[in-house]
């Protein structure tokens, strides 16, 4: 990042400049991953949507090419929306994707490659059957509420599912079309899935996920549902504007998908990622077995600080995804990719943190670093009691902010911090034991961004999230921090928090790295190990 560009990501995929928002259509083709994306070509502020387009080797560094589906026909002339790739059972992959016609409403659209022997699939060609499905007035389709197809799957009868995003009134709902050959798509009376009280389902994703391990599966994959595998589907909730998940089984017959108990497709449900973090898509890695998670995070600043620098939204670090082997929740890591990123470790082993104490990690470039750490607590007993209305750990954060001291935490690290802690995001743990009598406890994962920049404008939200895991273990977090964007991951991954921030002081070399306890109680750090991260090209 240039001087005076201060907020520029160094290895987060983001175009040169301009808006940017959703991913679109990530796949692998040929050994080349491929990414397309909301982007538009006019200026920082959403509007003029295309399908801008580049590829990687490692999903890390990426080249440009030209947008691949820009508006040029009745069913896209006022925007090439959302939408996913399918690769066919012959190998050729082909989008599906949301296009605004000349009366705005949302209508599906296919393209298909022009020349299959590209790997790099540079141009795109639309079909002439165009709009494949569409809002009429016999279809009970609401013309504005009708967009982001998912990637289709192959069913019991060989024919193609793919569902689309909508609402009737309050009701969030995934439609259900079917088809035989791709091109010819009717309307299921019966939606996958739909939840009364959510609103407007956008870019939804239905997968299945193993119940052993965490390679990834295909998703058209058959198994025995409840033998091997579970089906998850994620909806983007537009009245919240963040990514919900629900694990359930998937009826193939009956093409309807049912949550396990305790799911509910609503804002209750579990988040993928509980800072900025929206509109995330998956699909299958097929040259590496896994699933890998794309999600877009907007700026925390002002449209005029976009307009001024010229540029708004990154895509996070792509994600491995699988099933947590509790079945309950799932888990997400960087792609190992990003780790070639990384130089100069430091290592720290073994320290003490006392209460109230800081520790400084000098030597590596604490503006693009990857920090892990390992923190064990010695005494679970001094653990302050859950008030029984602390159900929602966003509030517990944003009541008990970095410097309101408990028995067990805050713990953490302090990162983009300046030299005298003027600016300073912290991302840190409490501990609370469940009730008063009981040896259950509750591991409370907070970002703290009130206090990451001096200027006063931005939105400074602390995030939180509850953390899944045993805290009679070592407790682990990582943050991959890259000058605007923290993203951090509680219990390896059971817990994600993406935070944007604008230090003034904190940035390039004058940003400083703590690893701290303002807690009562001391706290062990077992391991902590950084790297300085190169910057990846993406040009
Ligand atoms: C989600 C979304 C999608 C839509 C696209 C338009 O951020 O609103 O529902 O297809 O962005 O850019």
């Amino acid at each position: 990042p240039a001087g005076n560009q201060p907020y520029r990501t160094g290895f987060h995929f983001q175009p040169p400049k301009n808006w940017m928002n959703d991913p679109n259509g990530p796949m692998i083709y040929k050994g080349i991953y491929h990414l397309f994306y909301q982007w538009n070509p006019k200026g920082a502020v959403w509007g003029n949507i295309v399908w801008a387009h580049s590829t990687s080797t490692d999903l890390i560094n990426w080249d440009p090419h030209p947008p691949a589906i820009f508006p040029s026909e009745p069913f896209d002339i006022n925007g090439c929306w959302s939408g996913s790739v399918t690769i066919l059972p012959n190998g050729k992959p082909v989008i599906l994707y949301t296009g605004i016609n000349p009366k705005n409403q949302q209508v599906q659209n296919i393209a298909e490659p022009k020349n299959l022997s590209d790997p790099y699939l540079v141009e795109w060609t639309k079909s002439p059957l165009n709009p494949l499905m569409a809002p009429d007035a016999v279809n009970g389709i609401n013309a504005s509420s009708f967009r982001d197809p998912t990637t289709a799957w192959l069913g019991h009868d060989k024919k193609w599912r793919v569902i689309i995003g909508s609402k009737i009134h309050r009701r969030g709902l995934a439609i259900t079309y079917t088809s035989k050959d791709f091109l010819k798509w009717e309307k299921s009376t019966e939606p996958l899935h739909y939840d009364d009280g959510s609103g407007m389902w956008e870019c939804p994703d239905f997968f299945p996920v193993t119940r052993f391990g965490s390679n990834g599966v295909e998703t058209s994959s058959f198994g025995e549902p409840n033998e091997t595998l579970k089906h998850v589907l994620k909806v983007s909730l537009d009245d919240t504007k963040h990514d919900y998940y629900t694990i359930g089984t998937y009826d193939r017959v009956g093409d309807k998908f049912v949550p396990d108990k305790g799911f509910k497709m609503d804002s209750s449900a579990p988040r993928y990622d509980y800072g900025k973090y929206y509109a995330s898509k998956t699909f299958y890695d097929s040259a590496k077995n896994r699933r890998i998670l794309w999600g877009w995070t907007n700026e925390s600043s002002s449209v005029e600080d976009d307009v001024e620098k010229g540029w708004s939204g990154i895509q996070t670090i792509p994600r491995k995804i699988w099933l947590d082997r509790s079945g309950k929740q799932l888990i997400q890591w960087p792609v190992r990719e990003v780790e070639r990123l990384r130089t100069n470790q430091v290592n720290l082993r073994n320290k003490v943190l006392d209460s109230r104490s800081r520790l400084e990690v000098y030597g590596v470039t604490a503006a693009q670093a990857d920090v892990e750490v390992l923190f064990k607590v010695r005494d679970l007993e001094k653990a302050d009691v859950m008030e029984p209305s602390w159900t929602d750990p966003q509030l517990i954060c944003s009541r008990m902010n970095v410097s309101v001291k408990s028995g067990l935490g805050p713990f953490g690290l302090m990162v983009l911090a300046s030299k005298n802690l003027e600016e300073h995001t912290s991302v840190y743990f409490r501990i609370f034991k469940a009730s008063q009598n009981s040896n259950k406890y509750v591991v409370v994962m907070c970002s703290d961004q009130s206090r990451s920049s001096l200027e006063e404008e931005n939105d400074k939200t602390t995030y939180g999230a509850f953390v899944d895991v045993n805290p009679h273990q070592p407790l682990s977090l990582r943050a991959l921090i890259d000058n605007s964007v923290v993203e951090s991951f509680g219990g390896r991954g059971r817990a994600c928090i993406t935070s944007r921030v604008y230090p003034k002081l904190a940035i390039g070399k004058s940003s400083h790295l703590y690893a701290f306890n303002y807690g009562l109680q001391s706290v062990d750090v077992l391991n902590l190990s950084a790297w300085s991260m190169n910057s990846a090209q993406i040009s």
